[in-house]
């Protein structure tokens, strides 16, 4: 009901009187007039004025599933959207939502984690009305070792919502860290759990640090938002459905073709890396290599001085001159 009066309010550039609403929506004018009452604690203006009705004034940056799906074709995510307040992990709540059964093609969002989980065991920092957060529940037909190939589709996906929000150069240091002015504006972590040769579910997680004003000073230098880089506000929901838009149509594509191949020209424009001194940790073991790009299995192929190239499929990589050697 309330996203049917939302509709109604937004389809409408000016007054729907209180009487339109009731009977396009089949509810008393009371009802009516709690609903709105509702929308208004929820953070919507909406103004109302006697014989003429209500008015849409502002709407909110709240993220919820109403929000998103105002920005989203339906065919786009034919599973679920779940919003929450607040969760441990968007990556955990989809694991959950696995076990109890949701579909394919679910999304799960939160205003705030936490608990929010960073590579290698690091932690997300995730407060609460400023940032998005939020993971994809997947279940392709794919091989298992497929899904790292995701996490790079995650990023172009990543680079694409930016854009269409704010004309700035975003860059992706491989993997798939999303960095504006040299500093670290998106982390992607894809968890997966699957057998020898079929997935259960692949789980990529998502977090953009959008409108944040304030880093720990520890991080300063590291991380940064497109708040604080462009001065630009971005509406969260529209980001998310931007997001879901620009990930689930590469990944159908990616189903089909099970590489990285039509996606190699775009990543490289981003890609960071290349032609970069790249120390690469491997095993524990420090190497200094120059970056040339990556193939289409999404594995990073660097030279060494002798001009010999290796792929490296996973292992921590630092570019130089990017946020330093870190
Ligand atoms: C990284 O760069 O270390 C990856 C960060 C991934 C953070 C996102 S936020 C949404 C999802 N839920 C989590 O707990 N982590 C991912």
């Amino acid at each position: 009901m309330k996203q049917k009066i939302l509709e109604l309010l937004t389809e409408q550039d000016g007054y729907v009187s209180g009487q339109d609403i009731s009977r396009d929506l089949g509810v008393s004018r009371t009802a009516v007039w709690k609903y709105i009452k509702g929308l208004r604690e929820e953070g919507y203006q909406i103004e109302s004025v006697t014989r003429k009705g209500y008015r849409m004034v502002s709407r909110p940056d709240i993220i919820s599933e109403e929000e998103i799906r105002r920005y989203l074709r339906e065919e786009v995510l034919p599973g679920k959207i779940r919003v929450f307040p607040v969760v441990d992990s968007t990556n955990e709540e989809a694991k959950r939502a696995y076990t109890e059964g949701y579909p394919d093609r679910s999304l799960f969002v939160s205003d705030q984690q936490t608990a929010g989980k960073g590579r290698r065991g690091r932690s997300w920092i995730s407060p609460r009305g400023q940032d998005v957060f939020f993971s994809f529940l997947l279940k392709p037909d794919l091989p298992p070792e497929c899904a790292s190939m995701l996490t790079l589709i995650a990023a172009i996906a990543g680079v694409k919502a930016l854009e269409r929000q704010v004309d700035e150069e975003y860059l992706i240091k491989w993997p798939n860290d999303i960095v504006l002015h040299g500093k670290k504006i998106c982390g992607i972590l894809t968890e997966m759990s699957a057998d020898m040769d079929s997935v259960h579910y692949i789980i990529p997680g998502i977090g953009f640090n959008l409108n944040r004003r304030e880093f720990d000073p520890s991080i300063q230098d590291l991380a940064s938002s497109v708040f604080l880089e462009t001065g630009r506000k971005i509406n969260r929901a529209r980001f998310v459905a931007d997001y879901v838009a620009e990930f689930i149509n590469r990944y159908d594509i990616f189903l089909k073709e099970q590489n990285l191949s039509p996606f190699l020209k775009d990543y490289h424009r981003h890609l960071v890396n290349v032609g970069r001194e790249v120390k690469v940790i491997l095993k524990g073991q420090e190497m200094v290599r120059t970056a040339l790009g990556i193939n289409d299995k999404g594995e990073l192929i660097v030279r060494d001085g002798q001009g010999k190239k290796t792929a490296i499929l996973s292992g921590e990589v630092s570019v130089r001159g990017l946020y330093g050697y870190i």
